[in-house]
């Protein structure tokens, strides 16, 4: 298993180009299952979770064709026209949740689907019952046998529905709106997820000719089509991955130029840095990072877009390690996240975290130790702790790193970080 040793105290300074968003790409590659011609995607990050979606696609019998790879990103070619298989085995739901994603546009085109249910992971449960009542609804039959989603649409396909959401669930919007383009009549999406990346899923739907209104807001109004065809895609900028790397820069009192991404994408993050007293300025191109101020202690409570992301939890509440005076975290998301405030501790954080809550005292500074990360975003939290921390850190378990950053070792090593991977 390969880890990171890193030793903190360098400043991260300089440029580092922002990749395509993996929660933005992974539904997209999903979708081009119903396309009936070839779908291009361009801007696609070379990580883990890519790599298992082609696998898993190019299993069932999409040909996909890496066009061209930059030394960021690449460009896919997918076509579904030797489509086979309708399953979707467990070893690869297991390795990837985002499988599910595979659910509603099979559903769509072929009437038939079978998935293994995602099984649990550290961050909590992760149930996908709204996902399979709104199918429901959209006249599917779902059979969960042997730990197998197995669904199959009426001969005449889904049918339009009026979707309530209980709570906002974004591979839920996103499965019951690629199920929709293709479903009879219309369907309705009330508490869908706004999260930029729905909508760059609903954009690359509507170029494909889907008839969707609402995009952007948490009511999306579906009109079921005859066909959706070929098209191509600019996946848009890793907001998750901008707002990890302003942390780096904020953290080591460096200095930092993030290309090809938006201020618009992360607003609440920009909040949160700006009131911790780091600044962010935005330029044509990309935005600049500097710490203006000693960082000051500032609360989190994740919610849904457009509230502060949960994926920047982890990596937040590192900035708030090393801050002058005490933050509360708020995780109102997932029912686990918190995993890696227990690793924080051992770096010499002082974190107590209870149910849904975490509070952070700020110390002076922290010690590098061996932790381990226990999933994505954990792990990017513990590696910008590594940075900043006094001595060296040894994060194991970076396959989950891996899963969401690309080439993150190479980004920060760019920048003067001193971090090396090791098998
Ligand atoms: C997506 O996961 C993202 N993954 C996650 O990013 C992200 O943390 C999450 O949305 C929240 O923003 C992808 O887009 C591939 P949810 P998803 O359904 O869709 C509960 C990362 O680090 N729920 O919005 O699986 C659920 O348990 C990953 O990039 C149900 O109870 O999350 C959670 O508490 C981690 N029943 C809440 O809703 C359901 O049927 C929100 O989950 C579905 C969800």
């Amino acid at each position: 298993m390969d880890k990171f040793v890193i030793r903190g105290g360098h400043p991260i300074s300089g440029v580092i180009p922002i990749s395509g968003s993996k929660n933005a790409a992974l539904p997209i590659m999903a979708a081009s299952i119903l396309a009936e011609g070839v779908v291009t995607l361009e801007n696609v990050p070379c990580i883990a979770d890519v790599t298992d979606m082609e696998f898993l696609l190019s299993e069932m019998g999409t040909q996909v064709t890496t066009l061209g790879n930059g030394k960021y990103g690449k460009t896919l070619k997918l076509s579904t026209c030797n489509f086979k298989s309708k399953v979707v085995s467990y070893d690869i739901v297991s390795r990837m949740r985002a499988s599910i994603l595979i659910l509603g546009p099979l559903l769509a085109k072929y009437r038939f689907a079978q998935v293994s249910l995602p099984g649990g992971c550290s961050i909590g449960a992760r149930p996908v019952g709204f996902h399979l009542n709104a199918l429901s609804k959209m006249g599917a039959r779902i059979k969960l046998q042997k730990g197998y989603i197995t669904a199959t649409a009426p001969v005449r396909g889904l049918k339009g529905a009026d979707i309530t959401f209980p709570t906002t669930t974004v591979t839920g919007t996103e499965n019951i709106l690629m199920a929709a383009t293709l479903a009879k009549g219309e369907t309705i999406i009330r508490n869908a997820a706004c999260e930029p990346e729905v909508s760059d899923l609903a954009e690359f739907l509507v170029n494909m000719g889907a008839d969707i209104e609402g995009i952007g807001t948490k009511t999306l109004r579906i009109r079921g089509v005859e066909h959706l065809t070929g098209t191509a895609h600019y996946v848009l900028p890793d907001r998750i991955e901008t707002g990890t790397y302003a942390i780096a820069a904020a953290l080591t009192g460096g200095e930092l130029k993030l290309k090809s991404t938006k201020l618009i994408l992360l607003k609440s993050v920009v909040e949160f840095l700006n009131a911790a007293g780091v600044g962010v300025t935005e330029e044509h191109d990309g935005l600049i990072i500097k710490k203006l101020d000693p960082i000051k202690s500032v609360d989190i409570i994740t919610n849904p877009y457009p509230g502060f992301p949960t994926d920047m939890q982890a990596p937040a509440m590192t900035l708030m390690c090393t801050a002058s005076g005490t933050s509360v975290v708020t995780e109102n998301i997932f029912d686990n996240r918190f995993m890696h405030a227990l690793e924080l501790n051992r770096m010499g954080a002082d974190i107590y975290a209870h149910g849904p809550t975490a509070v952070i005292k700020g110390v002076e500074k922290l010690s590098g130790a061996p932790v381990m990360a226990s999933d994505l975003r954990a792990g990017a939290a513990l590696v910008l702790a590594g940075l900043a921390a006094e001595g060296e850190t040894v994060v194991d378990r970076i396959y989950h790193v891996d899963r969401g950053y690309e080439q993150m070792e190479e980004k920060l090593r760019g920048c003067g970080a001193d971090i090396q991977r090791e098998s």
